[in-house]
Parts: C-alpha cells; structure tokens; sequence
C-alpha cells in the first residue's frame, strides 16, 4: 500500500487537497452534518444540510453523496459519507461508535479512488477524537485504499487508483498521541494489507515453501527470528499431521516458526497458530467444484498470524510473541491420505482421518501441540476452519472457542478492535461423535455427522493442548473473504480480519 496519511489542524476552508469527506448521520430529521462539518457550513452560508438533503442524501452506513464547492471552499469537491443511524453509532455522551467510523472512512476513500488527495473530517465527528477515533478513521481511510492489481496484464486500464495522500483533520496536529495513532494505522494498514495480498494470490504462485520463504524475509526485515521446518525436519521432529495433510501434493509442507523478543524477554507471553493450508481441495475427499473457487482463502489464519508478529516487530511491542505457521497443500493423488488412514501427530496420538477435508484441524493439532511446549502465557489460533461456522454465524462474524480465560481476552480484544467475535460452548456430549473404532481420535464425526460441526473441530483441536493452557480457538472461516461486493474498509477477496483483534490481544499482555 502506498497510500500515505499526515494530521493537519487547518480550518476545512482552506484544506488543500482534492475532496473534503465529512460525515452524515440518519437523525430524527433526516440527514444530519456531524462534528468536522461546521466551518463547511459557514463557507456554505448556512446551507449544507438542505444541501444534504437535496442530493438526496440519507446518513446510513455506507451512504455517499458528493458535490462541488464552486469558490466556496478552496477543495473542489466534498463527499459527504454516512455514519449510520444516529441511536445506533453514538453513545449518550455524544462520542461515536469507533467501528462505524471506520466504516465510514473506508467506504469514502473507496468511492474516492481516482482523486489522489483527499482529507477527511471523521475523526472529529464527536468533538476532540480520543486515540480510538482517530484510530478508526486512519485505519479505516488506508483500509479502504486497498487494490490488488498484481495479476492483471494492465493495471491501470479502466480501474482508477486508489486516493494517494490522505489527510487527517485534527485539532492539534503536534500532538504526540495523534502521530503515535496514526503510525500504528500505518503498521496496522500495511500488514492487513499484506494478509490481503497473500490470501488472495493464486495458489499455483504461492505453495507452503513459497509462503514460508516469504514469512520469513518479511520477518528479518522486521527483526523477528524466523525458522523453517522442511519435510525433513518435520519427519524428524514427528510432525505427523502437517506431513499427512501435505503428502498428496507436489509442494511439500513446510511449518515456520517466527520469534519476536523484546529486549529481555524469555518465554513467549502469547504464542499464535495459524492454519496455513495453500490450497485446499479437500484432497481425495474432494470438494464439489464452487466451493473450491475460494479455497486459496485457506491459509488467511496463517497470514494473520504473520501479520501480527510483524506489526507487533514494527511497533516494537514490549511483549514476546511467537508465531507458528503449519503450512501445507492439501491434494487428492496417489500418494495422498486416505479416508480411514491413521496418522501419529505430534506428541503420540493417533488420529483416524474419516474426511481428508477436515484437513485444517490435523495441522493445527500438530501446532497446538508443539507451541504449548514452550508454555506461552496465552496461545491463539486462528484458521479458516469450517463451513459450519459460516452456517452458525454468516459470513461477517467469526467463531470463539476454548479456555473460558482465553476466550474473554479474545472477546474483550475484539470489542476494543471492532471486529465481530462470538463465543461458542464445547457441548460436552459431543465429544464422543470423535470416537474412533482403530485409533485415539478420528478427525470428523463418522458417517458424516454435522451436528455442531464448528465446536467439534474446536474440541477436537482440545485434545491437543494441554490442560492449564490458556487456550483460544478462532475459526475465521467466512470473514477471511469477501465474496460479495466492497462494503465499508472491505474489499472483494481477502479481508485480512483478526489481524486488529490479535494485534489489541498482544498489547493487552504490555506488562
Ligand atoms: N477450509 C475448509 C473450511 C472453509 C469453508 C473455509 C469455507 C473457508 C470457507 C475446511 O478445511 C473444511 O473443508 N472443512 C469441512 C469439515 C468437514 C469435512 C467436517 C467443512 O466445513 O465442510
Ligand atoms: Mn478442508
Ligand atoms: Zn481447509
């Protein structure tokens, strides 16, 4: 992303740039001018609401009408973006919703693409932004710059270039918080936008050797410790599950371990897993041809966990954190897994794997189980896991899971975030749909059992950590990708989500 952001305190008359954006809400009225607006007002006479409501704007999310100043400001044009529906984004004391903020901000800087300039009054909207307004809107402003051009023959043709140079209306553009929030919204924007970019690379272009490859020159430029784990020394080391996964491909798998320490810092305070599967085509159990179309969204946990250890490197968090990659292809061929194989993970168990498309869980259980040796205060992963968590949820609210402790962080994490988690209970009389007739645990409900199919992965990945670890599962499933079209700061394609939550999880451990 080259899109930059800079804070200005200048009266919005004389911003020198291409678009204003200001914000509107749906009040009681109809459509209302928020905080930022009023000396736009004044240049207008007075008119900017009747303005408004001429252009027919209404204030809900996502709602943009745009117009010329004609002399009256020095910018040529504003876009004027709505917030939402006033009750439903304010809170009494007047302050905004920082999430519909975000929104708002990236839903104009997207309509805005092909203006290079522009500069944006959000963050005032509920008088002097604190640290998570202009948070939120330099976040969602760089978010909502986002295009991924590198497989198109011509890039430019026809598709105007995302907004260049965004500025940020402040009240005090010396303060030290506004530049402190505007550098973690760059590091923040920069890594979303590289999960984005990887998840959604084709897959032929990316195979687990080629992510790790790239995990780990992205992590030395970044001063993180980086070490890949080849075919061989996963034999060696007894990584059962990710050799099993990756067995039926061309590309072997590859597990990468990224090590970011403070000054000082010994064991990890949080260690993240995140399921790295390429491409997965359910292997010999192979998935019907639509629902492979996105499969190359298999491996945003993975991204996201890179994406995190690199932004906490950048920010140069006080907090040890250590990221496991477990990365494979998971393929049908002559040498692939098949259904009622058996393979000895990690650490001794042995699993009968009824379905080679619940292919997510074998490589995380390796993971799980190799990252809790090393007694990390709080252990994450995060993994594309199953459909039924887009059945359970949708397709904009991820799933919870594990260690009552570790699932409230999580929550409380993405509160502060403004992502969209909900927690979900391990039934204990579930379990038992994992019973296996040969083996120690077999990785699907035999028969093709789908009852709570998104808490039995969760329970079955729970046999694989240790009792006494804080432990959460986070299935991203149906947010990792949006296939559908552009909303607020979201693109088509990759959406780089639980990256912000696990970012707010590691500074929450600053000691
Ligand atoms: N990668 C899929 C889950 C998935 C589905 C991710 C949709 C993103 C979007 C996972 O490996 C999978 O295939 N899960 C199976 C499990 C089943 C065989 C128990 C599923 O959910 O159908
Ligand atoms: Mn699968
Ligand atoms: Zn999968």
């Amino acid at each position: 992303v080259s899109t930059t952001i800079a804070p200005v305190a200048a009266p919005v008359p004389d911003l020198d740039t291409d678009t204003v954006v200001i914000g509107t809400v749906a009040g009681p009225d109809g459509p209302t001018p928020i905080g930022g607006s009023e000396q736009l007002d004044t240049a207008l006479g007075g008119r900017l609401r009747q303005v408004l409501r001429d252009l027919g704007a209404t204030g809900k999310a996502g709602d943009i009408v745009r117009f010329a100043t004609l002399g009256a400001t020095r910018a040529p044009a504003v876009l004027a973006v709505g917030v939402g529906v006033l009750a439903d984004v304010t809170s009494k004391d007047g302050t905004f919703e920082p999430e519909a903020l975000r929104r708002a901000a990236g839903a104009a800087v997207r309509a805005l693409a092909g203006r290079p300039r522009a500069a944006t009054t959000l963050a005032l909207a509920g008088g002097r932004p604190g640290t998570a307004e202009l948070r939120a809107v330099a976040e969602g402003s760089l978010l909502g710059a986002y295009t991924f051009e590198s497989f198109r023959k011509s890039s430019k043709a026809g598709r105007p270039a995302p907004v260049e140079e965004i500025t940020l209306v402040v009240p005090d553009a010396a303060d030290p918080a506004v530049a402190a929030a505007l550098r973690r919204a760059s590091v923040l924007a920069e890594v979303v936008g590289l999960v984005r970019d990887l998840v959604n690379t084709p897959p032929g272009h990316l195979p687990p050797a080629k992510l790790a490859e790239t995990a780990a020159g992205l992590a030395a430029g970044a001063g993180v410790a980086a070490e890949i784990y080849d075919e061989a020394a996963l034999a060696a080391g007894g990584f059962g599950g990710i050799l099993g996964v990756g067995q039926g491909s061309v590309n072997p798998p590859r597990l990468v371990r990224l090590d970011w320490r403070p000054a000082g810092a010994a064991a990890p305070a949080l260690a993240l897993v995140g399921k790295g599967i390429t491409f997965d085509s359910g292997g010999l159990s192979l998935k019907p041809s639509t629902a492979m179309e996105w499969m190359k969204t298999d491996m945003a946990g993975a991204a996201a966990v890179l994406a995190t250890v690199l932004a906490a490197a950048r920010l140069e968090l006080p907090v040890a954190v250590t990221g496991w990659l477990p990365l494979a292809e998971n393929m049908p061929s002559g040498t692939a897994i098949r259904p009622s194989d058996v393979l000895t993970m990690y650490g001794g168990t042995r699993v009968e794997v009824l379905n080679t498309d619940a292919e997510g869980r074998l490589v995380l259980a390796d993971a799980l189980a190799r990252a809790a040796e090393d007694s990390p205060g709080l252990l994450v992963d995060v993994a594309t896991l199953t459909g039924a968590q887009i059945i359970a949820l949708g397709q904009r609210t991820s799933g919870v899971m594990g260690r009552d402790d570790a699932v409230a962080a999580v929550r409380d994490a993405a509160g502060r975030a403004g992502e969209s988690f909900w927690a979900m209970p391990f039934p204990p009389e579930l379990r038992k749909s994992l019973d296996s007739a040969v083996a120690d645990i077999a990785n699907v409900a035999g028969g093709g059992g789908r009852d709570g199919s998104m808490v039995v992965a969760g329970m079955f990945l729970d046999t694989f950590v240790p009792a006494g670890t804080s432990w959460a599962h986070l299935d991203i499933a149906g947010p990792s990708w949006n296939g559908g079209e552009p909303y607020g700061y979201t693109p088509k394609g990759g959406t780089g989500v639980a990256v912000r939550t696990l970012l707010e999880l590691a500074e929450s451990l600053v000691p």
